[in-house]
């Protein structure tokens, strides 16, 4: 058994439902299994600032419910440099933590890979992001609440676009991940999802925009990935403006809204399986891998793949959207 008697844990990068739940998770495995827990706040910045408390099991009671993270978050750029690296590693040897627990998405977790290597350092790392865009892992915590504020947001977009006879386009997060645009079209019956993944001519734009109306519908709703390679809502409704001027278009920007909130079941649940996984892998040894879930079972992830770009979309999803909208 590999001798780690202290963690620490911190949650960096964007925020995400369910962080609270790994968070719990983490800590009341570690004490349980006799480890010492130490909160890091502000993710990396904490390690260079030195904002690092002891955490007990009541530390962390009754946050199971809460979205956000209580540790806090950051996007840290000092850890972007060697000589904040080493300022952070120092302060790991000063507070006696023996492995750290990262919880984040694609950026914390290529961070966490970085420093593991330069200084030969144990690190788990959960997947934490609603943008579900880590590879080697079916789900990332936050990623099934975020798609509930979509389909409820959208759901609710509905009554209006109806009502009005209108075209929406919907932007929601998930940088150049589409899988929360498509399976939010899915889940909320709407006419179609443009994502980063599947490029989209001028031939099929004007189909599926009519596509809606031409079905005898009164109104269309289209979910569309944020981000430079869509261009985004706003840059799909002022060419369909131009291109199509017969359709009402209105732009709805979901934004941060679908970061916050309580997590769902699913979300708990797998941050409480991930976060005990966590240390159950740590202390069999197991260094700079990311916990996944594939098929219901917890496996290990190394870093160098979980943070590869390009993870792909199941191509039953796009077909499933395509022949439920006709
Ligand atoms: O990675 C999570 C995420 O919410 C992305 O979907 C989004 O592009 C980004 O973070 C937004 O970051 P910020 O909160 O810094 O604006």
């Amino acid at each position: 058994m590999a001798n780690i008697k202290c963690i620490g844990i911190l949650t960096s990068g964007g925020d995400a439902p369910g962080m609270n739940a790994a968070i719990r998770a983490v800590t009341r495995t570690a004490i349980y299994n006799g480890l010492e827990v130490k909160g890091i706040m502000r993710g990396y910045k904490g390690l260079i600032f030195d904002e690092i408390e002891p955490f007990k099991t009541n530390s962390v009671s009754n946050i199971i419910q809460q979205g956000g993270t209580i540790l806090k978050t950051a996007r840290s750029k000092e850890f972007q440099t060697p000589e904040g690296r080493q300022i952070a590693y120092e302060a790991l040897q000063r507070e006696g933590i023996d492995a750290l627990v990262v919880i984040g998405g694609d950026g914390s977790l290529t961070g966490a890979r970085i420093f593991a290597q330069e200084f030969n350092y144990p690190i788990v790392g959960l997947p934490g992001t609603i943008d579900n865009d880590l590879q080697g892992t079916d789900l990332t915590i936050g990623y099934d609440t975020a798609l509930n504020t979509i389909m409820q947001a959208v759901d609710k977009i509905r009554d209006t676009a109806s009502s009005h006879e209108r075209l929406f386009f919907i932007e929601v997060m998930g940088r150049e991940c589409g899988i929360l645009a498509l399976n939010g079209a899915i889940a909320s019956g709407a006419e179609a999802a443009i994502i980063p993944e599947m490029s989209i001519g001028q031939d099929q734009l004007g189909d599926l925009i009519s596509n809606g109306f031409r079905k005898s519908k009164n109104s269309s709703l289209v979910l569309v990935t944020e981000g430079d390679i869509t261009g985004g809502a706003m840059a799909m409704a002022e060419r369909v403006k131009t291109e199509f001027p017969q359709y009402d278009v209105r732009v709805t920007i979901l934004g941060h809204v679908q970061r916050g909130g309580s997590p769902t079941a699913n979300d708990r649940i797998l941050a409480s399986r991930m976060g005990a996984a966590a240390i159950d892998a740590l202390l069999d040894g197991q260094r700079n891998v990311m916990i996944g879930i594939q098929n219901d079972v917890i496996v290990y992830v190394p870093f160098s793949k979980a943070v590869k770009k390009n993870k792909p979309i199941q191509p039953d999803l796009v077909e499933t959207l395509k022949v439920l909208s006709i």
